[in-house]
């Protein structure tokens, strides 16, 4: 099913494929559903694979207020209601689906059997990365999306990708062309106000997978093995020669990781 699910009187809209245990994949920022297609494609095959583009992204409605993490997290569990998914998920999250992470973990903690990490911290912003996204949120409101885009597509992705991986970099710009500039600066600020999550990380106790790129200016590899050294149940597993975008980058690794991680339970 590809299509829109209300959730609290406001459609979502829901890639939902596959039967078998549920995985929730939450995207990126500022990005939706489809930076998960070969992962949905692939998995399919042995789960139930839920997409959903989140509050104000993809093809939802705007958002224009401050768009915290916890709420990002509190629409996909009552999403998780609204489709009749009554079993703890797999939370697959990369970046912000990262951060919601750890909110959903918080608020939800029935709701979550598994856990995969994908290109994410633990840590809250810098004092200085704050500051940095509220002058860019000022700005996309002012200028629109476009900066945005180019600038952030050189950051997401290794350098040889960016020239030899044409489908996932004519993917990423129109994504992030197409984002709401409110959306964009209401989820600026939610990352920029969203709590440090270290030592709720280094609390969890379920099976987690940490994945990194082994070119992630963003979110470097070292900073992800770190955390993952502190999650007791955790997995670290470093993909080479791909950046913040390893689900586009290198399908078959992550897909395979992901796999394996999930055949060991
Ligand atoms: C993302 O990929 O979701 C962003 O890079 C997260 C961030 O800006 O911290």
């Amino acid at each position: 099913m590809r299509d829109f699910v209300t959730v609290n009187d406001q459609p979502f809209y829901v890639v939902d494929e596959g039967t078998g245990p549920p995985i929730l994949f939450v995207h990126g920022f500022p990005l939706d559903h489809s930076m998960w297609n070969a992962q949905i494609e692939f998995l399919s095959q042995q789960h139930r694979c839920i997409a959903p583009d989140l509050r104000g992204f993809g093809q939802n409605a705007a958002a224009s207020e401050m768009l915290s993490m916890a709420q990002i997290a509190d629409d996909l569990a009552d999403l998780l209601v609204a489709i009749g998914i009554e079993t703890p998920v797999t939370f697959c999250g990369l970046s912000m689906g990262g951060y919601v992470a750890w909110e959903f973990l918080r608020r939800h903690p029935a709701k979550v059997a598994r856990l995969i990490l994908c290109n994410t911290r633990s840590a809250a912003d810098s004092p200085s990365t704050k500051e940095t996204r509220y002058a860019t949120a000022q700005r996309v409101l002012a200028e629109g999306t476009a900066f945005l885009a180019d600038g952030m597509l050189d950051k997401l992705l290794a350098p040889a990708n960016r020239e030899s991986m044409v489908p996932a970099v004519s993917q990423l710009r129109p994504t992030i062309l197409n984002t709401a500039p409110s959306t964009v600066a209401a989820a600026l600020h939610g990352m920029a106000e969203r709590a440090d999550s270290t030592e709720f990380a280094a609390g969890i106790q379920i099976p987690t997978l940490v994945v990194a790129g082994s070119e992630d200016i963003l979110t470097p590899a070292a900073e992800m093995r770190d955390m993952a050294m502190q999650i007791a149940e955790a997995t670290f597993v470093e993909i080479p020669a791909a950046g913040h975008m390893t689900p586009i980058e290198a399908p078959e690794a992550v897909n395979a990781a992901i796999e394996h991680f999930l055949s060991e339970m």
